[in-house]
């Protein structure tokens, strides 16, 4: 089993758009992916509600919620049999809460928005998740995606420059694109849309597929549930 995980603790640089995005593409190859949301704001959750039972099948659990009636590990349980798990992680989280997050994730998803408040956050966000969270350059574990992208602007230069400082790789470049808003408003993924509208869109995601199938290769993933973490 896989378990991607999505995280940057700067707010709207792109998490649930791309945890959602990537459900869709696995459930529209015939798996049957989880959806983890642990953002208390419910957005991946709220995008899967609006799904209806002919489209492809994700199997959402709602990480944020706590039910007293039902022990954690309960909550969280995976179905037998699942292929791959998209954790969608709220904004704010803390470097202390990173360690947990990350521990049982094949693969780290940095999003980052080109811009110098979100360039700044990522710098930090890469900072915790290598010196507090042990997430090791050499694993191929942690990938950065450069979000909302308009190309030959000074913006999207320095992104790449900053970039290439943290030696870290860009696994994927997507365009500033409406499209994601209005598929996410109809519960559906890109994938899911009109080819010829997307196609352009989509082109900016193979290289990130191409990436999520490459071995971690980090020794061994220990098992187990994220544990709750704290939140009001
Ligand atoms: N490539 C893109 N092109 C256009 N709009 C985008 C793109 N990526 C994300 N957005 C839009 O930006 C907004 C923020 O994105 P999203 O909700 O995915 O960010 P987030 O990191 O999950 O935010 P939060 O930290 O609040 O959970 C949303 O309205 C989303 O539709
Ligand atoms: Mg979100």
């Amino acid at each position: 089993m896989q378990r991607i995980v999505v995280l940057n603790p700067k707010g709207g640089s792109g998490k649930t758009t791309i945890a959602i995005n990537l459900a869709s593409h696995f459930a529209m190859q015939g798996e049957r992916p989880v959806l983890m949301d642990y953002d208390p704001q419910g957005s991946s959750a709220r995008w899967a509600g609006k799904r209806d039972k002919t489209q492809a099948r994700i199997h959402l659990i709602k990480a944020f919620e706590r039910d007293p009636r039902i022990t954690r590990t309960f909550q969280l349980r995976i179905p037998d049999g699942t292929g791959r798990v998209i954790v969608d992680t709220p904004a704010a989280v803390e470097a202390q809460e990173m360690p947990e997050l990350t521990r049982s994730a094949d693969k780290i998803l940095v999003p980052v928005l080109p811009s110098d408040i979100d360039i700044h956050a990522c710098s930090r966000c890469v900072q915790n998740l290598l010196l507090v969270a042990k997430v090791h350059r050499s694993d191929n574990r942690l990938g950065i995606i450069a979000n909302r992208v308009r190309r030959n602007t000074v913006t999207y230069q320095a992104l790449l420059r900053f970039l290439g400082t943290l030696r870290i790789p860009i696994i994927a470049t997507l365009r500033d694109s409406q499209n994601y808003v209005h598929a996410a408003e109809s519960g559906l993924g890109l994938q899911e849309m009109k080819p010829y509208d997307v196609a352009e869109d989509l082109a900016g995601w193979q290289s990130l597929l191409d990436w999520l199938e490459v071995p971690s290769t980090r020794r061994s993933a220990p098992a187990g549930v994220i544990q709750p973490m704290c939140r009001a």
